[in-house]
């Protein structure tokens, strides 16, 4: 992430050609490089971290194909891309494209609206998702799977969790809008079906973990009564953890996905003629009158 923020927001001095926010055709090109170009980002930023050479982006290929390939092919063998796995890296990415005013868009908007460009609007927006609140979900549902560890710890962490006096909470479970079931978890749990079946994953203790955790929420009486579903973070997390995508690259991938969303709003309100700067109003609610103390006064 830290090498995204930067290196995005530094397109913008590679692409003077297409900085006039007030030229709907120089949106448009800054709109298609942004979202072509944050895969490759992202995989590099993988490679290299990793040691291995980079791989340069293909146009035969389709987007998640693309991005697969530049994850995990590398010089001295072919990568024969799973389709299966190019299937569910591309709705993970259709799913993840956009959610309303969510705190890394309304930032993006926030930054816009005073007509900065857009690679360095979309640099805060990765800023702002960076944080664990808001793109690290999935990541956390992984971090809770290594925390309990093994299948025979999970009735105690449940234990837990149900405790009023406990801050514990499920991972991947609940949702503040969604309070019926998140609609995208439905087609995330057959994406994840279809991944573990396709790499014929039976013995990973995390997955175990993951699928007795979601067979007792769904059949428990405190989750079935607060109606909380496994939602879409919770099997995002397994699918990529199956896929061999490492933790480190889970919000990564989030910001490659939610650079449609953000590229969209952001163009959206740049055409608005009536668009303001945004100023959200502060309201003053401390003290009144503070009496002043000189400093040597001062206990
Ligand atoms: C997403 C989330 C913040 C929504 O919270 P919310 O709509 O404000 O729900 P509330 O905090 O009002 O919770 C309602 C009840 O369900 C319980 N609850 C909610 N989410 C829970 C969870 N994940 N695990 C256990 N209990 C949970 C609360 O303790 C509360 O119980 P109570 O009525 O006995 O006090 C919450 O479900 C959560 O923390 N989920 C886990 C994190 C997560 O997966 N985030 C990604 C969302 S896409």
């Amino acid at each position: 992430m830290a090498v995204m923020v930067g290196t995005v927001g530094a397109l913008s001095a590679f692409y003077h050609d297409s900085l006039d926010i007030n030229d709907p055709h120089q949106r448009e090109i800054s709109a298609h490089r942004l979202i072509a170009k944050m895969p490759t980002i992202a995989a590099m930023a993988y490679k290299y971290s990793i040691g291995q050479p980079f791989v340069y982006p293909r146009n035969d290929l389709s987007f998640a194909e693309n991005f697969l390939n530049m994850m995990f092919a590398v010089p001295a063998e072919p990568y024969l891309i799973n389709p299966v796995l190019a299937r569910a890296m591309d709705r993970i990415l259709i799913l993840h494209a956009d959610h309303e005013q969510n705190a890394s868009t309304s930032t993006v908007r926030t930054a816009g609206s005073s007509a900065a460009n857009p690679f360095a609007c979309v640099a805060s927006g990765i800023a702002s998702l960076w944080g664990p609140a808001h793109g690290g979900a999935n990541e956390a549902v992984l971090h809770m799977l290594m925390e309990i560890g093994d299948k025979s710890k999970i009735p105690e962490f449940i234990a837990n969790v149900k405790d009023p006096n406990s801050k514990v909470r499920l991972m991947g479970f609940g949702h503040r809008v969604y309070k019926n079931y998140d609609p995208r978890a439905k087609v995330m749990k057959q994406t994840c079906d279809e991944v573990l079946a396709e790499l014929g994953i039976k013995n990973d203790p995390l997955l175990d973990i993951a699928m007795e955790l979601e067979k007792i929420a769904l059949n428990d009486e405190y989750f079935v009564k607060r109606k909380l579903y496994p939602n879409v973070d919770f099997y995002s997390g397994i699918i990529l953890k199956a896929m061999g995508i490492p933790l480190s690259m889970f919000t990564v991938l989030f910001a490659v996905a939610r650079t449609v969303g953000w590229v969209s709003q952001w163009t959206e309100m740049i055409s608005e003629p009536s668009q303001k700067i945004s100023r959200p109003r502060q309201l003053y609610l401390g003290s009144d009158v503070r009496q002043f103390v000189p400093v040597d006064q001062r206990k």
